[in-house]
């Protein structure tokens, strides 16, 4: 089991009961309810992943600790602010925003992580793969287009999404971390491009590092997230 469930359990579990302790983030007496805050997870299994050296992951989940921790302090810090009254200064507004760059920094590394260590290729059977096929026309159509996707100039994520309303699926490019997103549809394959993701090992060489990408995918993780 990937540890990253135990995080994502603890973000779907929110709003439950606080059992005290270091990760418990009180906020004044009249709150009903304590916020837990987020936690990161580990990836262990990742370490000696073909195409991917110790360095570049360590430096990448230390990136990682960051979007975390800065998640939980903008949440922290807009919860006082609102609770000071100071919800309609420029402060708010700004750290209001922020918080989409923040929050779908850690998510998407998340989805990232989640999705590597694999064998690079899908069940044939799988219904993922069975989408794919019917919908770019067959597996390398689709890979194509992703690896295009994710060469575009800019720093950002090459992300597989379902439209939950049409079943369509789209590969979709977002920009930084909060533009592009499409409403509605569920990220199942999720690909980091920013610079930091390759250059250590790959130096400017995207498309050498997309390749290493495609030869760990994580099929399974793909298949899980796609809704039923
Ligand atoms: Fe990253």
């Amino acid at each position: 089991m990937r540890k990253v469930m135990t995080a994502l359990a603890a973000a779907a579990a929110i709003f439950t009961a606080a059992p005290g302790g270091a990760q418990e983030t009180k906020r004044g007496e009249n709150m009903q309810q304590t916020l837990q805050a987020y936690k990161a997870a580990e990836y262990t299994e990742l370490s000696g992943m073909p195409g991917f050296s110790a360095q570049l992951i360590a430096n990448h989940m230390k990136l990682y600790q960051g979007y975390v921790n800065n998640t939980n302090a903008l949440t922290e810090k807009l919860a006082d602010l609102l609770e000071g009254g100071k919800e309609k200064t420029p402060e708010y507004g700004e750290l209001k925003r922020r918080l989409g760059w923040e929050f779908n920094g850690m998510r998407l590394h998340e989805l990232y992580f989640g999705n590597l260590g694999g064998t690079g290729t899908p069940r044939q059977n799988s219904r993922v793969y069975k989408a794919i096929q019917e919908q770019f026309g067959g597996f390398e159509a689709w890979k194509k287009d992703f690896a295009a996707t994710g060469l575009m100039r800019g720093i950002g994520w090459a992300a597989l999404y379902r439209d939950n309303v049409s079943g369509r699926l789209f590969n979709a490019w977002i920009n930084e971390h909060d533009g592009g997103h499409l409403a509605g549809c569920t990220p199942l394959l999720i690909m980091d491009v920013f610079e930091h993701a390759y250059l250590t090992d790959y130096q400017l060489d995207r498309a050498k590092y997309i390749e290493a990408f495609f030869a760990v995918t994580e099929w399974e993780a793909v298949e899980r997230r796609l809704p039923r």
